[in-house]
């Protein structure tokens, strides 16, 4: 059997031996991007480079990306869906195009030399056209030419699926940006001796194509090929630099490649679900069901607790490490451990269970992102921290439960539990509708109850549209003259300072910048209004902003500042040196970054250093924002 770490250093290999250099995983919270909680796809923090940047290691790129999707968290449980995962991706960034990326996406997934598929279980989908864009007609001919390679003719509806925008369609994530139509490929995981599979869920066996959700046929690969821009009054225009974007979900090509019936029964899950039953006494069960969903309630939950406590490890042990909160992305973490604990107890284990679980998790991914390792005890203290604060909100909500049914039973005041009441349970304790009625012994009223259920999930999912989109678009105009601030205010920090000032760290939201620096006292009054007029008087200079690419020795003779060690070493070659000032000798500042910048300083208008104080031990924090 192939396992998992075999099949990303085939991917890797494979498109390393297409002219491809490989690139890390960058973080899963993303840098300077206002617009999204989580790096969703590998063309997250590419970005840039999909604009029209050059990008330092050229523009055939691939590697395995960490990526989080929220948006799945209530399909969790069934075969395939995940809220995090790992993600194996190619990009041509206006270099290759359709043919190569095709006909590449073939040979990978069914020559015996890669991954040997049966190429009789593949279908794929095309976009279908529509009053934007034309059908992709050159998708459609050069896959029946990849099918006829196999001997398998590859007919309409059949073999290719035209659809529509909703399925066949990629970006902008925003109002205006880079999109295109994509193609999917997705495998027939039911094998020619059990065709009906799909009928579990009483459809019939016509109605079974890539798009049904049964679960029959699993998208393991989409190509985005990224040739519009869409405007601001909603037209799509070619674009001048056309892109390859891909993305192979490595769950699901494992459970491919491992024969699992879902990814839950690959090797990336499997140390976990052992642990799980090893905790819970009870077994996760080798009954499959023909649907898609397990018809056990212990082997959902199992499914459940495990895709949590990775996504959960995994957001807690980034690169940019987040904690459990009730903000933004610390609320996901939250959501994600709670969810767990409350399955965790649906199979019967009590007390704190998901160190133990992170440590399986940690144990199995270290060799491939050692990030995890490194802050494993930031990890294992969270998660036992969070666990009992849990536990103390559930006590506090049977207390007041308890209050409240304990003085009805003595009114004898009768009747079921309204929705409102059972959601602000809920809601406030983190109760579910059923422990609601366990400990009361009364029943919630459904009808309310789900109305109150589709009002939240309404509102937090306008809210996650907002959120999870992948910003491709919305790298807004704002942020980027903040990021230019940036760069300013971390020379001037040096100047007024000294050479000690390092950066170490650095966000930006639409609102503000935020900067943390190596310095080990408070600034004065003084030092702060210093540096505030010597941004200032960058910005008034109206100063050109202009890059070259180097290689990593020239920039340091160079003179520039920035991240040398861990981004750009391991990279190899080239890096992007950004220079503020008139010329070569008469600048400002110079810093290795990848971009991207306004053109002239004068666009950012005014600074004003809002705040300074202490981050952690030795390293400042300042907060501004522009005029
Ligand atoms: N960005 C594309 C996706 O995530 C490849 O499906």
């Amino acid at each position: 059997m192939i396992t998992s770490s075999e099949i990303r250093k085939k991917y890797v290999e494979f498109f390393v031996s297409k002219g491809h250099i490989e690139i890390p995983s960058a973080s899963l919270i993303p840098e300077n991007d206002p617009t999204v909680l989580f790096t969703t796809a590998g063309m997250h923090s590419l970005v840039p480079y999909l604009l029209g940047e050059p990008h330092p290691s050229g523009n055939r790129l691939t590697g395995v990306q960490k990526c989080i999707r929220t948006g799945d968290i209530d399909d969790v449980g069934d075969n395939r869906h995940l809220t995090f995962f790992e993600m194996l991706g190619n990009w041509s960034l206006g270099d290759y195009f359709k043919k190569e990326a095709i006909a590449w996406s073939w040979e990978f997934l069914t020559d015996e030399k890669w991954l040997g598929l049966d190429p009789k279980r593949i279908r794929v989908t095309v976009f279908a056209g529509d009053a934007d864009a034309p059908q992709d007609g050159e998708a459609i001919k050069i896959w029946s030419e990849q099918f006829a390679r196999s001997g398998i003719e590859a007919k309409i509806n059949e073999r290719i699926f035209p659809y529509g925008k909703k399925d066949n369609w990629w970006g902008p994530a925003g109002q205006t940006g880079p999109c295109g139509p994509d193609t999917e490929i997705y495998y027939d995981i039911a094998g020619y001796d059990d065709p009906k599979r799909h009928l579990g869920d009483g459809l019939r066996e016509g109605d079974c194509q890539p798009s049904c959700s049964c679960g029959r046929y699993v998208e393991i690969w989409n190509n985005v090929f990224m040739q519009y821009g869409k405007t601001a009054d909603g037209r799509f225009e070619p674009l001048k630099q056309r892109n390859v974007d891909t993305g192979m979900g490595l769950e699901r090509i494992a459970m491919v490649m491992q024969g699992a019936k879902t990814v839950f029964e690959t090797d990336l899950f499997s140390p976990i679900i052992e642990k799980i039953e090893e905790f819970s006494g009870k077994s996760y069960g080798n009954d499959f069901p023909r649907s898609s969903l397990p018809n056990n309630h212990t082997q959902r939950a199992m499914r459940i607790i495990s895709d949590h406590i990775r996504a959960a490890t995994f957001i807690m042990g980034d690169q940019r490490g987040v904690m459990p909160s009730n903000v933004e992305q610390g609320y996901v973490v939250r959501r994600l451990i709670r969810r767990a604990v409350q399955y965790g107890k649906k199979i019967g284990i009590s007390g704190g269970f998901l160190g133990g679980l992170a440590e399986t998790v940690i144990e199995s991914y270290s060799s491939q992102y050692p990030e995890l390792e490194v802050n494993s005890s930031r990890i294992l203290n969270g998660l036992k921290a969070e666990e009992e604060k849990f536990a103390q909100t559930l006590e506090r909500g049977l207390k007041e439960i308890g209050r409240k049914y304990g003085l009805y039973e003595f009114l004898k005041v009768e009747g079921e539990i309204s929705g409102r009441d059972a959601f602000y349970y809920y809601e406030s304790f983190g109760f579910p509708m059923e422990m609601t009625e366990e400990v009361t012994g009364r029943k919630v009223n459904r009808e309310e109850w789900d109305a109150e259920m589709r009002r939240h999930q309404e509102t937090s999912r306008a809210g996650a549209d907002r959120k999870f989109g992948s910003g491709l678009a919305d790298h807004s105009e704002r942020v980027i003259r903040l990021h230019t601030a940036t760069h300013l205010l971390h020379q001037a920090l040096r100047q007024v300072l000294g050479n000690h000032v390092e950066q170490k760290g650095s966000n930006i939201t639409a609102e503000r910048l935020r900067f943390d620096f190596s310095h080990p006292e408070k600034m004065t009054e003084e030092q702060k209004k210093r540096v505030e007029d010597l941004v200032n008087g960058q910005i008034q200079a109206g100063l050109p902003v202009s890059f070259r690419m180097m290689d990593v020795d020239e920039a340091r003779a160079s003179g520039a500042i920035g991240l040398f060690a861990d981004k750009y070493a391991e990279l190899g070659n080239q890096v992007k040196v950004y220079t503020i000032g008139r010329s070569d000798d008469d600048y400002f500042s110079r810093e290795i970054c990848s971009g991207p910048h306004v053109k002239n300083t004068a666009e950012i208008g005014s600074f004003r250093l809002k705040k300074e104080e202490a981050s952690s031990s030795g390293v400042r924090r300042i907060k501004a924002e522009i005029g």
